[in-house]
């Protein structure tokens, strides 16, 4: 066992509509996926670490998608035997309605996900935290991702954080974690939400009065991403389509997720910053071919992307 993720688990369902809500929408199409970035991002991290290498602490209800998921994480290879099971209590929904130019809206229900408390989190922990190299904290209730911060780094194991929409809390309420976190890694708009600052380069120094050593990784979608480190050089990393790897674009939702389960596997097994950033970029790339959030590479076929991957994706120093 080497990474731990934590984070939400929920049933997604693709609603396809030609507009967003007029008066009376037709849905063209329905897709059900297994999803939730905890689990997302758990399955694209144990496709590159291989079988039980990746444990997964979040929760799930008393439902037929709670099999599911069990099911399918197994079958990916992670370790489900500390996933929490809520009696009465539904598992985590997420509906997409997906419109004729593929932007998203989003509605999640939570169910499950925020049964997940500090004191079975403590437990679970003290069990595992000495076979652990790195922990994937995703978007688990605040107070668990600041608790499994805080402990992973007084026992020197790596802290990854992508915080998802627990920026609503704002910095002050995100401090504590932040301090633990050694790999930040937001998207563009959750960094900006986070701070409430109005530019990417007020909300870095902002978090650089925070946690100086901490490095940042800012999602941005088509444009690619950037390594943030304010005591090292920063790097920008372009994007690359999937057309150049002779794929079609499908689907860039839970690209992200992806990207930071590939990038933290890769950290564990000792690659640079910019390798694994270069890394998780392609593996974006390839997610982006299919619909299904668990639709990233395995190891065998990142290796087989990377060298094209490497033509297509500039990297390159930058400042903010
Ligand atoms: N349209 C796109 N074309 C090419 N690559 C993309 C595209 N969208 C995302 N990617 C790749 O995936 C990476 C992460 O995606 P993104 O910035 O959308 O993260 P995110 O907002 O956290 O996504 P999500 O939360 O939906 O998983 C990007 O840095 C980029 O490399
Ligand atoms: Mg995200």
């Amino acid at each position: 066992m080497k990474l731990l993720v934590s984070g939400s688990l929920n049933y997604d369902t693709y609603l396809f509509v030609d507009n967003f809500a007029p008066p009376k929408s037709v849905v063209k199409q329905i897709k059900n996926y297994l999803g939730g970035s905890g689990g997302n991002a758990a399955v694209s991290a144990a496709k590159i670490l291989g079988k039980n290498n990746v444990v997964f602490l979040g929760a799930v209800g008393d439902d037929e998608i709670a099999e599911k998921h069990l099911e399918d994480l197994k079958a990916s290879g992670v370790e489900t035997s500390y996933v929490v099971k809520v009696k009465n209590v539904l598992s985590g929904r997420s509906f997409i309605a997906v419109n004729r130019l593929g932007e998203t809206a989003i509605y999640s229900y939570y169910g499950a996900n925020e049964f997940l408390n500090v004191e079975y989190v403590a437990k679970v922990l003290e069990n595992i935290i000495d076979k652990l190299e790195g922990v994937l904290i995703m978007n688990p209730p605040l107070e668990v991702a600041t608790f499994i911060a805080v402990k992973s780094k007084s026992r020197n194991v790596k802290v990854f954080w992508d915080p998802g929409t627990l920026v609503r809390f704002g910095m002050t309420q995100l401090m504590t974690a932040l301090s633990s976190t050694d790999y930040f890694m937001p998207n563009e708009n959750e960094l900006i939400t986070l701070t409430g600052e109005g530019s990417l380069h007020k909300s870095l120094e902002a978090l650089a009065k925070v946690n100086p050593k901490m490095r940042i990784i800012i999602k941005m979608g088509a444009k690619g991403s950037a390594l943030y480190s304010l005591e090292g050089t920063s790097f920008c990393f372009t994007a690359a389509k999937p057309e150049s790897l002779g794929l079609k674009t499908v689907s860039t939702s839970g690209c992200g997720d992806v990207y930071v389960g590939v990038f933290t596997a890769l950290k564990v097994l000792g690659s640079s910053d910019v390798e694994a950033a270069i890394a998780a970029t392609c593996a974006s790339t390839i997610k982006a071919s299919t619909d299904n959030p668990h639709g990233g590479p395995d190891l065998e076929t990142l290796n087989k992307y990377l060298e094209i991957c490497r033509k297509h994706i500039n990297v390159r120093e930058c400042w903010f």
